[in-house]
């Protein structure tokens, strides 16, 4: 781990990883290194804790490890889809925004069991819910801060804000062009929908029928 650290620091490159996912994990680094106060630790010491660190997951922290987590500026990548699948557990997403750790969405896959993102943002939703009913001070993740997740909180954990995650002037161009009438859709409207309502459709009901044109920096990479 250490050589890890030290080429990390060489060649300034971001480092991934997986951190508290399940306590029976947590317990095992705890005696693979009974030296460090924590698993967090266990990274710091080695270098390999920076502000380009993204760590899968963070389930089960302890308060003194999000503050580290936080001290260096390493990124945090909530995989819901980890829960449902292998029972890790839901992390404390609520309290991470409100530290204002940097925070964004993961698949998990393997552990997951696919790379669609519009389905993390609905698992994501339905974690945030289970876990409110279990902690009720962790209020329930609103639509739209799952949606910063996936977005601009992905593009901070990836240090890229200041270039995209979402249309401010001068970012680059990431868009998907929705039409909630495409041919196929699975979405039904209402006369009365306001585009609000219409995205929030699209979120939880919408799919690949209703993308009609992709952008990347700008360019149209795929049209129907
Ligand atoms: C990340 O850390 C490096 C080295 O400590 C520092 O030079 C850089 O300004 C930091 N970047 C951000 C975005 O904090
Ligand atoms: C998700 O995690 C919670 C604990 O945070 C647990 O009670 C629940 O059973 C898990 N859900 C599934 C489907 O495993």
């Amino acid at each position: 781990m250490k050589g890890l650290g030290s080429l990390a620091a060489k060649y300034n490159v971001p480092i991934q990883s997986h951190l508290d996912e399940n306590l029976d994990e947590i317990a095992w680094v705890k005696q693979l290194h009974p030296d460090q106060p924590d698993y967090t630790s266990v990274y710091d010491v080695n270098g390999l804790l920076t502000n380009r660190t993204i760590m899968a997951h963070v389930v089960h922290p302890t308060d003194a490890e999000l503050q580290l987590l936080k001290q260096r500026g390493a990124g945090i990548s909530h995989c819901p889809n980890s829960n449902f699948s292998l029972r890790s557990g839901i992390a404390k997403v609520r309290q991470m925004l409100s530290e204002g750790q940097k925070i964004g969405l993961g698949t998990d896959v393997a552990g997951g069991y696919g790379t669609s993102i519009l389905n993390t943002i609905r698992t994501g939703y339905f974690a945030a819910i289970a876990r409110s009913s279990d902690h009720p001070d962790d209020k329930y993740l609103k639509l739209a801060e799952i949606f910063y997740l996936a977005t601009l909180g992905g593009a901070d954990v990836l240090g890229m804000k200041n270039t995209l995650g979402n249309f401010v002037v001068g970012k680059q161009f990431d868009a998907l062009i929705v039409d909630p009438l495409a041919r196929g859709s699975p979405i039904d409207l209402f006369s009365h929908d306001d585009v609000k309502t219409i995205f929030e459709q699209f979120i939880n009901n919408g799919d690949d029928r209703n993308i009609i044109q992709v952008f990347v920096d700008g360019k149209s990479i795929h049209r129907i």
